[in-house]
């Protein structure tokens, strides 16, 4: 196995009972980057990473991290922070990270300097002596992070960890992540429902929907796979006639794809500031008008609502 793989899953199947939650995986994660998991709810994307770090055995499939089965690693090698938080209430954030770093056996005069560090970079030293129990969703989820690196394992797995984070402790999650691969040298495992998030912080991204893997490539290449051009999103003064409109500007020269989102419309093409005055005229052809309008970037949203579609899973 070339050097720089750090984890490789090789046709990995879970079932639960009668369902396939995941189905013959395959892909390799790569030493020191940040590699972001995407996939509508039920995906398969927890079920994915627990097999990957060890956490769950997979139905039939292998695992390796660094060249050896997962199951033969030594358990500290990765730091996770799970989607479901598991803390001690009544521990201080203090307390917990000691905690967390003695299981490690981690020298005690380092693991005071790791921790007060950590409750420094994730803005939790004003919480420091303060039990969990009282601490709020957010500092919680900070926490929950700091437990997951305190013993500076090589790979960190993130399982949502910006759920319920405001925009500034985002911001903090996403400049630690980054330090975390660039200054630390980490590898980092990450899912989120942010595609902004995925598209900021990923070296990689792999899209998963159904337990299958659909894509696995670099952001910018996945927004370049639908189309290079700008999206117009545009409502119509009656939704009803969105699937006629859809077949006329199917025919456009250069319209690269129609899609109905939400009660709207979305139109991928070429040069699409230029083609706005025909696209308006076409739609007003059939009687109704543009109500409302933007035209923006192709961004990741639009590669996996195109992959996995606009229906719910649950
Ligand atoms: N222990 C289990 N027993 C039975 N089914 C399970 C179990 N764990 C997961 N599943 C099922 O496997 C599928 C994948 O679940 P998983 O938690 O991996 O999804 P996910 O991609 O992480 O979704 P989300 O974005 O909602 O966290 C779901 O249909 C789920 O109900
Ligand atoms: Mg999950």
């Amino acid at each position: 196995m070339a050097g720089n793989i750090i984890i490789e899953a090789r046709e990995v199947t879970r079932d639960f009972g009668d369902f396939r939650a995941v189905d013959n995986l395959n892909l390799k994660i790569k030493k020191g980057e940040v590699f972001g998991f995407l996939g509508p709810n039920g995906a398969g994307k927890t079920t994915s990473i627990n097999m990957m770090v060890g956490l769950l055995r997979p139905s039939s499939g292998q695992i390796f991290i660094d060249g050896k089965g997962v199951e033969k690693i030594e358990k500290c090698t990765i730091g996770i922070c799970p989607q479901e938080l598991v803390l001690w209430d009544f521990l201080t954030c203090k307390e917990s990270l000691m905690l967390m770093g003695d299981m490690c056996q981690v020298p005690r005069n380092e693991l005071k300097v790791r921790v007060q560090k950590l409750l420094d970079d994730l803005f939790l030293q004003d919480k420091a002596n303060t039990l969990v129990a009282q601490l709020s969703g957010g500092m919680k989820r900070r926490l929950n992070l700091a437990m997951a690196v305190v013993h500076q394992p090589d790979i960190v797995v993130l399982d949502e960890p910006s759920e319920g984070l405001d925009p500034q402790s985002r911001r903090v999650l996403w400049h630690y992540i980054r330090s975390l691969r660039d200054d630390e040298g980490k590898t980092v495992i990450l899912t989120t429902h942010l595609m902004d998030e995925a598209d900021r912080l990923s070296d990689r991204i792999a899209i998963i929907d159904h337990g299958k893997l659909l894509r696995l490539d670099t952001p910018s290449n996945l927004k370049k796979e639908i189309g290079e051009g700008d999206v117009v999103e545009m409502k119509l003064s009656n939704p009803a006639s969105n699937q006629e409109v859809i077949n006329i500007l199917a025919d456009m020269p250069d319209v690269q794809a129609v899609v109905e989102i939400d009660d709207g419309l979305n139109v991928r093409a070429l040069d699409a500031v230029g083609k706005l005055p025909q696209i308006i005229d076409l739609v007003e052809t059939t009687g109704v008008h543009v109500s409302d309008l933007s035209i923006r970037q192709n961004t990741l949203e639009d590669v996996f609502i195109d992959l996995t579609g606009t229906g719910l899973r649950e």
